[in-house]
């Protein structure tokens, strides 16, 4: 049936065609504010004795699993876990056979008190040396209480590696947050890119902060003990408690959730950066001083030198604060960070900015507003082809609730705008295209609600686009209208 092949194949070059012009990040002005409402679960969290924080039995055994990359190019991971009732080995057993594990790796075993509350034996294991683009499997615990896990490395790095990342934020520990997680676990994403805020503990007081970072803890294992999580911090993570005399910003944080920052040259585990098949992925500190000459700034500074488009194409940027909001929740607050690192997105054509904390979902248009200073009148952002698309996904679903006043009209900058729970994805096809999902909870069904292809800001200009097409484009993606 050749004529019915070409005919479909037609079909399909049109619908393609179609969904790449109605939906390819263009400076427009036609700015959706989505009207959907729906049956909000109450923001309470999950009750304790709940089976989603259930802890697994046998004396010792370990709880609260969760890898995250440990090295600045994918060929390792932190394993991180907890147990209860003594420190017992922080070893992992690994190999690339269910149950042969020809490897072990030994690391540390740290602890912290919050008040009165004193954690479980935190062991933080850094498991190197891997191969690319292999399933492991790995064992922790002793005995008859040891549990077994598995992980799949990323591709090495190659401009052309596809991979799929999540991207979640403000998660929380309520039904939403559940309803949230497990429609991420459906979508085939490796790694999620976490954008900070994660259990809420600190809406707690006393020793129940400790309890809901546990609970939290065993709440995200279920994605976390398979897939590297990408950590950056929020506010709900500083935890400064004069009324139980803690002040140490970060202390539960940075106990429990390690990130490879040397790797990088960072000097703090708050700002660092990898390296994951075909992108190179930047995570700030919202919450840590980011003025010039301070660490971070200047950390940020060389590690953009070191940012190699020619191998990483992909240039993603994770923080907690937005730059670009139009929600009245936390208007202005990126303001601060927009005014030191806004020239340097434009300059480094950084592809996309994530951000959480405001609880709803919104995407920019490319727009930059570095013409501004306190003597120009030029105070308004406009249309920037050099500018990253901003996004924020602070819709993860904690106990706050959503943040449903968007401030009217909608601003020209923004593009789509949602107060809804859910979560997103980013699809790298090569180094040139990759999709981009919105994922709705749509009353227990996920929804995929606002999607467009994103464009790498450094391969897809037209020089270098005109050069790649004979040896790339098409043999990739097919014939595809510009
Ligand atoms: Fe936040």
């Amino acid at each position: 049936m050749p004529g019915a092949t070409k005919m479909q194949s037609s079909v399909l070059q049109v619908i393609f065609t179609s969904f790449v012009f109605l939906s390819s990040v263009n400076n427009g002005y036609a700015g959706t504010t989505s009207t959907f409402t729906r049956k909000e679960w109450p923001s309470i969290d999950i009750p304790l004795d709940n089976e989603a924080f259930a802890v697994p039995e046998g004396y010792n055994a370990p709880q609260q699993v969760h890898i995250t990359q440990g090295d600045y190019d994918g060929k390792a991971v932190i394993i991180s876990w907890v147990t209860a009732d003594e420190p017992g080995p922080s070893r992992v057993q690994y190999g690339i056979s269910k149950n042969r594990y020809d490897f072990t790796a030994e690391g540390k075993m740290t602890n912290y008190t919050m008040y009165r509350y004193k954690s479980g034996f935190i062991h933080q294991v850094l498991v190197d040396g891997l191969e690319h683009d292999t399933k492991y499997y790995y064992k922790i615990g002793n005995g008859e209480s040891a549990r077994e896990f598995w992980f799949q490395t990323p591709p090495k790095i190659d401009p052309d590696a596809p991979y799929k990342f999540g991207i979640i934020g403000d998660l929380g520990q309520t039904y939403n947050s559940l309803s949230t997680l497990e429609h991420y676990m459906q979508s085939g994403a490796q790694t999620v890119l976490f954008a900070g805020d994660l259990a809420y503990a600190d809406r707690y007081q006393y020793n129940d902060v400790g309890i809901r970072w546990d609970s939290w803890g065993c709440f995200i294992e279920r994605s976390a003990a398979y897939q590297p999580w990408i950590w950056s911090a929020g506010n709900h993570e500083i935890e400064y408690f004069p009324y139980m005399d803690e002040v140490i910003p970060f202390k539960s944080y940075l106990h429990r959730y390690p990130t490879p920052y040397l790797a990088s040259k960072s000097s703090s585990p708050l700002w660092y950066a990898i390296r994951r098949a075909s992108a190179h992925i930047i995570v700030l500190s919202s919450y840590s001083p980011f003025v010039k000459y301070t660490p971070q700034w200047r950390w940020l500074n060389e590690e953009f030198k070191r940012v190699n488009r020619e191998k990483t194409p992909w240039l993603i940027v994770l923080m907690h604060v937005p730059i670009y909001n139009s929600n009245e929740a936390h208007f202005m607050e990126g303001e601060s960070m927009r005014a030191v690192f806004e020239s340097w997105f434009l300059k480094h054509k950084v592809d996309v900015v994530f951000a959480g904390h405001v609880h709803a979902y919104e995407r920019s248009y490319r727009i930059s507003n570095v013409h501004y200073n306190v003597s120009s009148g030029q105070h308004y952002p406009v249309p920037d082809k050099s500018a990253p698309v901003y996004i924020t996904v602070g819709d993860g679903g904690n106990q706050e609730g959503l943040a449903g006043r968007f401030r009217d009209p909608q601003p020209d900058y923004s593009a789509f705008r949602e107060a809804s729970y859910g979560h997103s994805t980013l699809e790298i096809r090569n180094r040139t295209h990759a999709l981009y999902h919105w994922n709705r909870n749509d009353d227990g069904n996920k929804v995929a609600t606002d999607s467009f292809v994103l464009r790498n800001q450094y391969w897809a200009s037209n020089r270098r686009r005109r050069k790649l097409r004979k040896n790339h484009l098409r043999s990739v993606v097919g014939p595809i209208a510009y």
